[in-house]
């Protein structure tokens, strides 16, 4: 695998999942694999799970892990082709990142969406030219359109909790108060579409269409309360409009998950990859009770990275 963007460089879901599970069981089982090897971990916006995480994975393969706050720390990058550079942005993309190249072995980034401009958001302008000059295979640690490494999390989980028959999983919009990117959205689509094992149904208010190349064969529905029927999985997300791009239509509060939406359910587990707006986007009852996979999900953040750290280290190693 020479870069981590989408479920598209994954060769097999399955093998991925097979592989993080069995990190989880012993995590230093390749603590010598990255030695003498650097990461380097680029962020334009803040993350609790996703740098702690993925640093830890990092050291479990024997691997230096950098973290450079690119927004806060480093000169503002311009990635506009050709520009004269005489506003505000101070170093390009092309040349930073050739050295980028230079000090690590593998680079990391996480960038994030305008929410202003549908077609520069979705070009992923800034890490395609990451991958394009960089020189190293780049992992996305989320992007203005998907959230990759996330998403590998949530089928982890889920195979965790498979049931005997084919699971149905919902992934439904909720309410939030600001306008979110449709990234973790996008990405659990496209995820669970290219795994194949679940009936899958995204339900959200008119409006919230996401892009079509995400949401492939999945059942759409504007009507919540059915969606949830007989559901095994009820992944929980806001996001704003991607046709009216970045808007935020409707502010539906019954929206939100509770414990009488989760009664509608087949004792559905519930899901969020954090962190969350509590009684905005799911009441405490849900979070705090017995069906909340969200801690579990944060917890296998550590082996979904280590398992694609791992794979760009040594394509074979899957035993
Ligand atoms: N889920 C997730 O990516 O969390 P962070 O933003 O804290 O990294």
């Amino acid at each position: 695998m020479k870069q981590f963007l989408s479920v598209q460089d994954v060769p097999s879901v399955d093998a991925m999942v097979q592989s993080a599970l069995r990190y989880k069981k012993q995590p230093l089982r390749h603590n010598t694999l990255g030695a003498g090897k650097r990461v380097g971990m680029l962020f334009l916006n803040p993350s609790l799970r996703t740098r702690l995480s993925t640093q830890i994975a990092a050291r479990n393969l024997g691997m230096e892990a950098i973290v450079f706050n690119l927004s806060q720390e480093g000169w503002r990058l311009e990635i506009g082709e050709g520009a004269v550079m005489n506003g505000t942005t101070v170093e390009h993309v092309k040349d930073a990142a050739p050295v980028l190249g230079a000090y690590f072995d593998i680079l990391c980034v996480r960038t994030f969406p305008s929410l202003t401009n549908r077609e520069e958001d979705y070009s992923e302008a800034l890490i395609m030219q990451l991958v394009r000059y960089a020189g190293v295979p780049v992992v996305s640690l989320e992007s203005a359109t998907l959230h990759p490494l996330q998403s590998l999390t949530d089928v982890l989980t889920i195979t965790e909790h498979m049931p005997a028959h084919r699971p149905k999983i919902v992934l439904t919009w909720a309410p939030h108060v600001k306008p979110i990117p449709q990234c973790v959205a996008n990405s659990f689509a496209q995820w669970i579409n290219a795994w194949g094992q679940a009936d899958f149904v995204v339900a959200h208010p008119p409006g919230y269409e996401l892009a079509e190349q995400y949401t492939g064969n999945a059942t759409i529905t504007h009507d919540q309360r059915a969606a949830l029927q007989d559901a095994d999985f009820v992944y929980v997300k806001n996001w704003s409009s991607y046709k009216d791009y970045g808007m935020v239509l409707t502010e539906g509060p019954e929206w939100m998950l509770t414990a009488a939406h989760l009664r509608l359910t087949n004792n559905a587990k519930g899901m969020h990859c954090l962190p969350v707006r509590r009684n905005v986007e799911l009441s405490d009852e849900v979070l705090d009770g017995p069906h909340s996979l969200v801690t579990q999900q944060a917890g296998n953040r550590v082996w979904a990275a280590q398992a694609v750290l791992s794979e760009i280290l040594n394509p074979l190693n899957h035993e």
